[in-house]
């Protein structure tokens, strides 16, 4: 809901949990005036506080009310070079070279429904799920207009956040940060997540109270990365998964970003978070728009685990475009892991007919079918069928596989060239590279300068024979390199900042329009595993890989981060073999299916090569998870305990909408004699209500379980795993 006070110029939005405000205060300076739980609403500027503070200054028009500072107040969109020293959301540099910014209020209204963003991937709802509000601002002096657009889904406790850019002047200017949010807090303690590591080892929480000054996290590498992820939490030093209050900010982009907080000198806090500046440089001609991001915030009073519920709520209804929307996903099995490049015809059509006898629904050919492409060296951009491989191409593959009853995929990179391709051999100038300097390598690999017109032209017109095979149903959409080299042949030297950001719309094109050629094909995003985990790449690829380790006990720490905000079903997870090829460690196969099932689901191996008994452990977790299906994919969705801390286990949890059904699982550390025993607590179930525990004799009471606990059986060995499955009587 959206109020528009004007005799106060104030406005409220409200979700269900939580209310917004922000006032045209003084000088038609637009104040930030209130986020938290919801509000009746009335005008909260008394919050505010004005002081003679030194050393911040005061606006031309306050003359001598030495009181009135943006250096102190919190601003809605903080400009810069005019008084406000902390993080700015907007910076431009104007025709006269002068870098000053200095926003004033210039209308604002509501409306139903939910504003889109031609081109940028962004939350979608139907006039009777979400308000509008647009905001504008300008500078009077430039001409340069700013419109803050709020998008309010109000059963989802959503705000979403887009910026437009008008350059309303006479001159060109540059625009060198154009944020997606700015968000002010006045004094409060705040702890900032932020969610890191590298390759194989993505989104691991890092937490830490806000010191003096500017902190967060980005990405210069034109990806959203590996080492930081475009989400970030705020909330109170005592808030834990069930308590306390948060703040989650996300962002729908896929390229370099920044998210930063700063506490200033009087310990309010701002977060800015938006596209990072340091690979940004656009340039506005008089007349012309520039449109950030958006940027989604989610309120949520009370705890994490509740913040992530509300995030993967409003991801799976409102994000996510599913091409296969109502249909139980199958469960996949992938060649990479099974067998590298080594194959061909008849090895796949062996691991196909191998899966298929387990219960596999979707075969995957990864890396490998294409061109010249026998390691990582060579071939990229090569996008015809190997013959000497695969004789009769993909359609002889793809029926001999649906002859076994299963689906088929293949695995694709289309944004990048080898240099040994016949791609490359032709147009050497597409990849990214500045001139008279010879470009970074990354796997042995270049990335094709895909905000060129006449590349993205290229890529769909080679890859449309491909995706036109009959029966393929499914394509994993990979990405292997950061960019580097970031200069177009397309664009004078004045435009190469607009390089980083046109290459992902380029991105964005592309998969719109395969998605638009193909609606049938159900798109898996990869970067390298998790290097594009991102709501943006969700918006087109409603599953991504969530990374490239699949060690069962490394992904326990991989999904826990990952599920702060993204829900289960985004999440790529297979079961690969023993001791595992990227950490040599040997889990048995039960752990290894209990972690990959609170994902995607699937197997990533040579199942031709299992015994007698991993093969029945195969059915039986392809038949569990069958029967699991909705509860996994979209019950809501529980952290127990947290793998980076010490206990006896990590556990996690499904529970239906109605309470009535619930699934936990468990994966223990590594064994200890003579252990205490110990004692899960399921989430999130019906107090009142008594439930049968794995279909058992016994039924306990909801408040028992959850206050009291459920004791587990002491287990033998490093790394076991349980499920338990709860019904309401
Ligand atoms: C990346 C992906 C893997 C696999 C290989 C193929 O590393 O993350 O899953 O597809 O590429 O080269």
């Amino acid at each position: 809901m959206i109020q528009l006070d004007w005799n106060n110029q104030v406005f409220t939005l409200h979700t269900r949990a939580s209310t917004y405000q922000m006032k045209v205060g003084d000088y038609g300076v637009l104040l930030h005036t209130y986020y938290g739980p919801r509000l009746r609403g009335g005008d909260l500027s008394y919050l505010l506080q004005y002081a003679d503070r030194g050393f911040s200054p005061n606006p031309a028009e306050a003359g001598h009310n030495r009181v009135f500072s943006l250096d102190t107040l919190p601003q809605e969109y903080a400009a810069s070079g005019a008084g406000d020293y902390r993080l700015p959301a907007i910076q431009a540099e104007l025709a006269d070279g002068s870098q000053i910014v200095d926003l004033r209020f210039a209308g604002a209204e509501a409306r139903r429904g939910k504003y889109a963003l031609p081109g940028l991937p962004a939350f979608f709802a139907g006039e009777a799920e979400a308000d509008t509000l647009s905001v504008r601002l300008e500078d009077a002096a430039s001409g340069l207009r700013v419109e803050l657009l709020y998008g309010v889904l109000e059963e989802y406790d959503l705000i979403t956040r887009a910026v437009r850019v008008v350059n309303g002047g006479s001159a060109p200017l540059r625009l060198g940060q154009a944020a997606s949010l700015c968000l002010d807090f006045l004094p409060a303690k705040l702890d900032l997540i932020t969610f890191d590591g590298r390759h194989a080892m993505e989104r691991c929480p890092a937490r830490a109270p806000l010191r003096p000054g500017v902190q967060g996290a980005g990405s210069v590498r034109g990806m959203s990365s590996h080492q930081h992820n475009p989400f970030v939490a705020l909330c109170e030093p005592g808030a834990d998964e069930d308590r306390g209050l948060c703040y989650g900010a996300l962002l729908l982009y896929s390229g370099s970003f920044q998210a930063e907080a700063e506490r200033d000198q009087f310990d309010n806090s701002r977060l800015v978070m938006g596209i990072h500046p340091r690979s940004f440089c656009w340039t506005l001609e008089p007349g012309e728009e520039f449109t950030a991001p958006e940027a989604a915030l989610v309120c949520s009073p009370d705890g994490l685990g509740a913040m992530s519920r509300r995030y993967h709520r409003a991801i799976r209804d409102h994000l996510l475009r599913d091409p296969w929307k109502g249909e139980r996903k199958p469960v996949l099995l992938n060649s990479w892991e099974a067998a590298y490049f080594n194959f061909n015809a008849g090895t796949l059509a062996e691991l196909a007919r191998s899966a298929a006898e387990l219960g596999v629904e979707l075969f995957v050919m990864d890396d490998g079918w294409f061109g010249s492409r026998d390691n990582d060296r060579q071939g990229l951009g090569d996008w015809w069928v190997n013959e000497e491989k695969l004789p009769g191409g993909l359609e002889r593959l793809t029926a001999q596989v649906q002859a076994l009853g299963m689906k088929f995929g293949i695995w694709v990179e289309p944004e990048m060239v080898s240099e040994d391709s016949a791609l490359y051999r032709a147009h050497s100038d597409w990849a990214l590279a500045a001139p008279n300097r010879a470009p970074a390598r990354g796997r042995s690999q270049l990335v094709l300068d895909i905000s060129r017109r006449e590349v993205r032209e290229h890529i769909l017109s080679a890859l449309r024979p491909v995706l036109s095979c009959p029966g393929l149903s499914y394509v994993k959409w990979d990405m292997n390199r950061g960019l580097t080299d970031v200069w177009s042949a397309a664009l004078s030297p004045q435009r190469q900042g607009e390089v980083c950001h046109r290459y992902v719309l380029g991105l964005y094109e592309l998969l719109e329009r395969v998605r638009q050629e193909f609606p049938h094909l159900l798109i898996e995003g990869c970067a390298g595993g998790g290097g594009r985990f991102d709501a943006g790449m969700l918006y087109y690829t409603p599953q991504i890989w969530c990374s490239d380790n699949t060690d069962a006990i490394d992904r326990l720490r991989i999904q826990y981060g990952t599920s702060f905000c993204y829900p289960v079903c985004a999440m790529g997870a297979h079961v690969s073999a023993v001791p595992n090829e990227q950490t040599g460690r040997s889990v048995s196969l039960e752990t290894r299916g209990v972690v990959a099932m609170s994902g995607t689901f699937g197997y990533e191996m040579d199942v031709g090569r299992c015994g007698p008994e991993e093969r029945e452990e195969i059915r039986r977790q392809i038949r569990l998870f069958q029967k699991y299906y909705d509860l996994i994919q979209t019950g809501d969705y529980y952290r127990l305990t947290s793998p980076f801390e010490e206990g006896p286990f990590t556990g996690w949890q499904q529970v239906s909408a109605d309470r009535r059904r619930a699934l936990v699982s468990l994966v223990t550390g590594p064994a200890r004699a003579n252990a205490p025993f110990a004692a899960v607590r399921p989430k999130g179930l019906d107090p009142d209500a008594m439930y049968r525990v794995n279909g058992g004799e016994a039924v306990y009471p909801g408040d028992a379980l959850m206050r009291a606990g459920y004791p587990l059986p002491p287990q033998m060995g490093d790394y076991r795993a349980f499920q338990l499955y709860l019904e309401a009587e």
